[in-house]
Parts: C-alpha cells; sequence; structure tokens
C-alpha cells in the first residue's frame, strides 16, 4: 500500500507543475490581447515614462488681473462691510427681544397713580386700585389723629407708632388686604373705629393696626410721595 501511495502523490506533484505554466502563459495571453485590442487604449497612465504624477489645470484664466494690494483692498472692504451689516442685525435683534422682555405701556401707567387729594373732604375714604390691589386713602380728622397717637404702642400685637405709619399725620395710605388671608376690609368700622374684616373678624385702628382678630400684622403701607401739597403719587 506505501509505494503505491507515493506513486499517488508524485503524479499530483507533476499534474501541479505542468498546469502552472498554462495558468500563466494564459494570463500574459489575455494581457496582450487586450493590448493589441483593435481600439487602442485612450487613457494614459500618469505613472509611466517622464509624465509627472500630478497634473495640475490650468487656472490662469481665472486669476484676478489686479494687482495683489488691490484684492487685499477689497477683501478688507468686504470684512468690513459684512461686519457693520452683522453687527447692526445683531444690535435690532437684542433691541427687539428687550422691547419685547420690557413691561407694556398699561402696566407702565399702573407703576404709579396720582391722586388729587384736593378731591377727598377730611373725614372720609377713598379706595383706589394700584398695581391691581385696593389703597385706602383715609383723610383723618384732627380728633382721629390723637386718638391713633394716644394708643400705648408696645401693647399692640405688632408694635407701630402712628408717627412711622404716616408722611402726613391728617392723610394714612395703606394697602386694603388684611394680611390674615387677604381679604378687603371694610372702612369706618369694627371696634376700633378703623377697618373691619369680615372674612374672619380682624379689627384695625384709625392707624390701620391690627386690634383684635386673626390677622398677625398692620395694614402694609405702600411707597408713596406728596409731591405738591394736595397731591398724592403711590408707586
Ligand atoms: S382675611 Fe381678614 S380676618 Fe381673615
Amino acid at each position: 500500500m506505501a509505494p503505491l501511495t507515493t506513486l499517488a502523490r508524485a503524479a499530483v506533484r507533476s499534474s501541479a507543475a505542468a498546469s502552472l505554466p498554462v495558468r500563466a502563459l494564459s494570463t500574459s495571453a489575455a494581457c496582450s490581447v487586450a493590448a493589441s485590442g483593435t481600439t487602442s487604449p485612450s487613457y494614459s497612465s500618469p505613472f509611466k515614462g517622464a509624465q509627472k504624477s500630478t497634473q495640475v489645470p490650468d487656472f490662469s484664466h481665472y486669476m484676478a488681473k489686479s494687482s495683489g494690494s488691490t484684492n487685499q483692498l477689497f477683501g478688507y472692504f468686504m470684512v468690513g462691510t459684512l461686519g457693520a451689516i452683522s453687527a447692526a442685525g445683531a444690535k435690532s435683534t437684542i433691541q427687539e427681544f428687550l422691547k419685547n422682555m420690557a413691561a407694556s405701556a398699561d402696566v407702565l401707567a399702573m407703576a404709579k397713580v396720582e391722586v388729587d387729594l384736593a378731591a377727598i373732604p377730611e373725614g372720609k375714604n377713598v379706595i383706589i386700585k394700584w398695581r391691581g390691589k385696593p389703597v385706602f386713602i383715609r383723610h383723618r380728622t384732627q380728633g382721629e389723629i390723637e386718638e391713633a397717637n394716644k394708643v400705648n404702642v408696645s401693647a399692640l400685637r405688632d408694635p407701630q407708632a402712628d408717627e412711622d405709619r404716616v408722611k402726613k399725620p391728617e392723610w394714612l395710605v395703606m394697602l386694603g388686604v388684611c394680611t390674615h388671608l387677604g381679604c378687603v376690609p371694610i372702612g369706618e368700622a369694627g371696634d376700633f373705629g378703623g377697618w373691619f374684616c369680615p372674612c374672619h373678624g380682624s379689627h384695625y385702628d384709625i392707624s390701620g393696626r391690627i386690634r383684635k382678630g386673626p390677622a398677625p400684622l398692620n395694614l402694609e403701607i405702600p411707597v408713596y410721595d406728596f409731591p405738591e401739597d394736595d397731591k398724592l403719587v403711590i408707586g
């Protein structure tokens, strides 16, 4: 059996050796057929002979005819112009944005309220609306001013002297919002001759200080001023 195997191997080797030249011959033949075809090749390889490997097209037709400094000047002009246009656009955009964010005219008008005090007789209340809240303006009589000042401040729940709550003793200006839960108290009512909150029964005196009931604090004093004798500006 062994000699037979050896013989078989030798036969396989010799057949492989015999087939190699045939394959090489067939490859070279194919190349030569392609090279000697009836249509001549139009492609010239850049990798052959003395030809350069990179062929750069001629761009001289597109080159600027003017000098280099003129081109530079034009470049600077374009950059400057575009920069100015961009800056103007950015400024306008920011301005519009800020304008939209700002308070509208009606809100600004409500920011301050001017009141003609000459129209409010002594001993009377006036309620105006300021920033969506009621404001009480009381033209106090001399008797009311004296009554407000004779109170023992230290005994109050929210100790505050009357003179610290008014700029002019005859004019009491305060927010008409109960400091308990925000109801609007009723004027000239309650046990202390001032204001009474019907929601839960808070009593405020003639200076707007809490005297009885669940409210923890005196009625709040807004920012106001008297630019003229008979003029009050709130806000
Ligand atoms: S809201 Fe005025 S007493 Fe409660």
